[in-house]
């Protein structure tokens, strides 16, 4: 499937505007970063200490190095593990995208209807609504051909709506949308179109029609799996009676992270978010999405033979294709975690599940006698040791200065000779990606209305 040229990484706008590729936010800090349930907690000023005077015993005590490398070879992917794991992420590929498999498939790969990436010739006001992670955004972004201006806040999603029922939900989301149009001066004014980036996989059967089929990230909403999101929320905001919304586009934020990069550089045709969560979407011909056969036909709607399709990624592994991967300490972690058994690539790699990978490990080289000098009290806590300690010590994308090079190194290595590629970083993709996908999606209907018009005349 790889066989696209360029490839765009993005940092998680949506749960953490400041924050690196990989770490998210410290919970409660000024940026509203990333808290979820289970399994980080903010650190109590006392556990903090003790991590602290832990590090300064750690430091002297180098005579434990070699068990703890020892217990740290699990976690050491070569070169061919690498690729046993690239052959079979692509073999889930081929198994979500089939007619037969998809049902089953881990990898869920979710048709987008996005059929085009930004020409350069979108223009227009538009309001967008981004919901991935602790934070939940409404932005009003002015689309300028090749010019992109934006101007958004920041709303909260306390933890009582994240696991509370889908129309308290929904509810806020309206909430905070109404409060954003009063205060732009937006009201009785014409209806903007609306772009709603929903980061959570969805079955979309259109554009502006999305069921959500499971919670990823530590949500748990009652009443939403398996229903329509943007249906939800035109019935939130017809309930307060003072907003109408005209939302054109729903889409993941992996998508509108390929968008925006796309609109900087046309030939972008994949996202990939490393944030809270991760998972990637690409340009893929319509002759290769076997399960959606007939649904679109590019003869008569005049749009690309393409679609953009949402892996889902997170989801790899879920049938056990990374079981000799899956270590002691993942599955520890797997364990505490509220989709127990699922979302296991996810959980090995992504923002929300790192730290808590980290202090496991410390946990256990504390118990065996190697790490703090026995002491396993301070760091027992889960969710005691957030990412962004991790980040700290380790670098991102973003502020790194050999991270990116080692990456595009690796990538490099890993991909067919003639595959080119280039990494770029996407800045604030999943807001603007929002009004992208509506821009395009306005623009192609417009476009598919004067393609049946010229055929309807022919056929005159
Ligand atoms: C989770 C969601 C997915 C989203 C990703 C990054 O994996 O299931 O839809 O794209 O997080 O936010």
């Amino acid at each position: 499937m790889i066989s696209q040229e360029v490839y765009c990484v993005a940092p998680p706008s949506t749960t953490m505007p400041n924050s690196s590729q990989v770490a998210p936010e410290s919970p409660g800090s000024a940026t509203g970063g990333h808290r979820p349930p289970h399994v980080e907690r903010q650190p109590t000023l006392n556990s903090l200490q003790k991590l602290r005077s832990l590090h300064r015993r750690t430091s002297l005590d180098v005579s434990h190095s070699e068990a703890v490398q020892e217990a740290c070879k699990p976690l050491e992917l070569s070169d061919d593990n690498l690729r046993t794991i690239m052959d079979r992420m692509e073999k889930s590929y081929q198994k979500g995208l089939s007619k037969e498999g998809a049902p089953t498939a881990a990898v869920k790969m979710l048709p987008s209807f996005v059929r085009s990436v930004p020409n350069g010739s979108e223009n227009g006001n538009f309001l967008a609504l981004d919901l991935g992670g602790t934070n939940f955004r409404v932005l009003l972004i002015r689309i300028d051909n090749t010019e992109c201006e934006m101007t958004s806040k920041i709303f909260r999603v306390p933890e009582s709506i994240m696991r509370g029922s889908g129309t308290k939900l929904f509810d806020h989301i309206a909430e905070c949308l109404a409060k954003f149009i009063e205060e732009h001066d937006l009201v009785n004014k014409e209806k903007l179109p609306l772009g709603f980036t929903f980061s959570f996989p969805c079955q979309q059967y259109g554009l502006t029609c999305a069921k959500l089929v499971n919670w990823t990230k530590g949500f748990k909403c009652s009443g939403v799996e398996g229903n329509d999101v943007v249906q939800m929320l035109r019935e939130a905001c017809h309930r307060r009676g003072d907003i109408d919304i005209d939302v054109v586009a729903v889409l993941n934020d992996t998508t509108g992270t390929m968008m925006a990069c796309a609109f900087k550089e046309n030939s972008c045709n994949i996202g990939v978010i490393c944030g809270t969560g991760s998972n990637a979407c690409y340009m893929e011909r319509l002759d290769r999405i076997p399960k959606i056969e007939g649904e679109c036909n590019p003869a008569e709607d005049g749009l690309p033979a393409e679609m953009c399709v949402n892996t889902e990624w997170g989801g790899f592994g879920d049938d056990g294709a990374l079981s000799e991967f899956f270590t002691e300490f993942d599955k520890i972690l797997d364990e505490a975690t509220i989709n127990k058994g699922h979302q296991l690539f996810e959980k090995m790699v992504s923002g929300m599940y790192l730290g808590e990978i980290v202090r496991i490990i410390l946990e256990h080289l504390a118990r065996e006698g190697h790490l703090f000098g026995g002491d396993v009290d301070a760091i027992a806590q889960r969710g005691c040791f957030p990412t962004k300690f991790l980040s700290e010590i380790e670098g991102v994308y973003r502020f790194h200065p050999t991270f990116p090079a080692a990456l595009d190194k690796k990538i490099d290595e890993l991909l067919d000779e003639n595959i080119e590629f280039q990494l770029m970083l996407s800045e604030d993709g999943s807001g603007r990606g929002a009004a992208l996908v509506a821009a395009v999606a306005t623009r192609m209907k417009q476009e598919s209305a004067a393609h049946q018009l010229k055929m309807q005349n022919l056929k005159i």
